[in-house]
């Protein structure tokens, strides 16, 4: 089934296209892919862009039309919304995570109706505590927002709810025809939220360190039952721990920032792994790596061959 004449062309037109190259951030020195996560340790680099464990299975790609579909809604998305609120940081954030909430409603809700039609499948009733888990999470997320100040302009809040409205329907819809089509919209999402918020960290932590808790964030990274929250931990670190579990204790708003972009990245994980694994978990023994792009090729989908576990080149057959 390897290299026959259509599928070396098919992989020669992703490998020309770049696409597999990690993003790198703007302004970094060529080359330099840690800068993406400036400042984190090594061990935090190799969690989100480390390289392949050989010990696991490579994950499914993702067909490369809804990969460029994906990626270009959310960068158009994104890209506008940043430009809109550029300087008004709550606001923004209280329009992205407005919108952060809706898939995990619309996931839950296509299981939802198809659990009531009888379609129970084992590990989705854990699924669908997952998905609300991570809604909880987002929800607390909007609510410390709200709190800051972020949905003070009616203007914005119009614009944060009317989005919301279709974005609802437009997961639905994908959702029920497509699962990883979703999830990988998603998972393009939640990257981007571990980055802004990573970014705004760096960029005004002085200013943050010296800013007050809000309640709602005390009491929901404190005083709540820790059970939604751990909910939605479902990827072990290589360590075998769970990041979430050993969060800084709240001192200051720059605290319940850290907390935020954490959560972001352990959904972004979960994401991944049901993209790929069509599991909440995936595989246990490394940790997720981004989706790649694959190239249809009859009913198969082949991810470039250009795997650093492989002696030699290899195609990777897929979903
Ligand atoms: C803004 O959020 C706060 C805190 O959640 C809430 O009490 C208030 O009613 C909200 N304001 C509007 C106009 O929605
Ligand atoms: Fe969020
Ligand atoms: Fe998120």
């Amino acid at each position: 089934m390897r290299s026959s004449t259509s599928r070396a062309a098919a992989l020669l037109v992703v490998a020309s296209c770049g696409a597999l190259a990690p993003p790198v951030r703007p302004g970094a020195p060529a080359g330099a892919l840690w800068a993406r996560v400036p400042g984190a340790s090594a061990a935090e680099y190799a969690a989100v862009y480390g390289p392949r464990d050989c010990a696991s299975p490579a994950g499914d790609g993702m067909d490369e039309r809804i990969f460029a579909l994906n990626e270009g809604l959310v960068g158009a998305t994104k890209g506008a919304i940043d430009a809109l609120y550029e300087g008004r940081d709550f606001a923004r954030f209280y329009v992205l995570e407005t919108l952060a909430r809706v898939p995990y409603f619309a996931y839950l809700s296509v299981m939802h109706l198809r659990e009531t039609f009888g379609d129970r499948r084992p590990g989705d009733s854990e699924r669908m505590r997952t998905h609300y888990a991570e809604a909880d999470n987002e929800l607390h997320h909007l609510l410390i927002m709200e709190s800051l100040g972020g949905n003070s302009s009616a203007v914005d809040r119009t614009l944060a709810q009317s989005m919301a409205f279709f974005y609802f329907w437009y997961v639905t819809v994908v959702y029920s025809f497509s699962e990883p089509a979703a999830y990988h919209l998603s998972e393009l999402i939640e990257d981007h939220a571990f980055n802004t918020y990573d970014d705004f960290i760096k960029d005004h932590g002085p200013k943050l360190k010296g800013m007050p808790v809000p309640d709602i964030a005390r009491k929901y990274y404190e005083r709540d039952d820790p059970y939604l929250r751990d909910q939605f931990l479902t990827v072990k670190e290589t360590d075998g721990g769970f990041t979430s579990r050993s969060r800084p204790p709240l001192e200051s708003l720059y605290d319940v920032f850290v907390n935020i972009r954490d959560d972001e990245k352990e959904h972004w994980k979960t994401l991944c792994n049901l993209v790929q694994f069509d599991d909440l978990g995936g595989d246990a023994a490394g940790a997720p790596e981004p989706t790649r792009p694959c190239v249809v090729v009859g009913d198969e989908c082949f991810i470039e061959g250009e795997d650093e576990c492989a002696a030699e080149p290899v195609l990777v057959a897929s979903r």
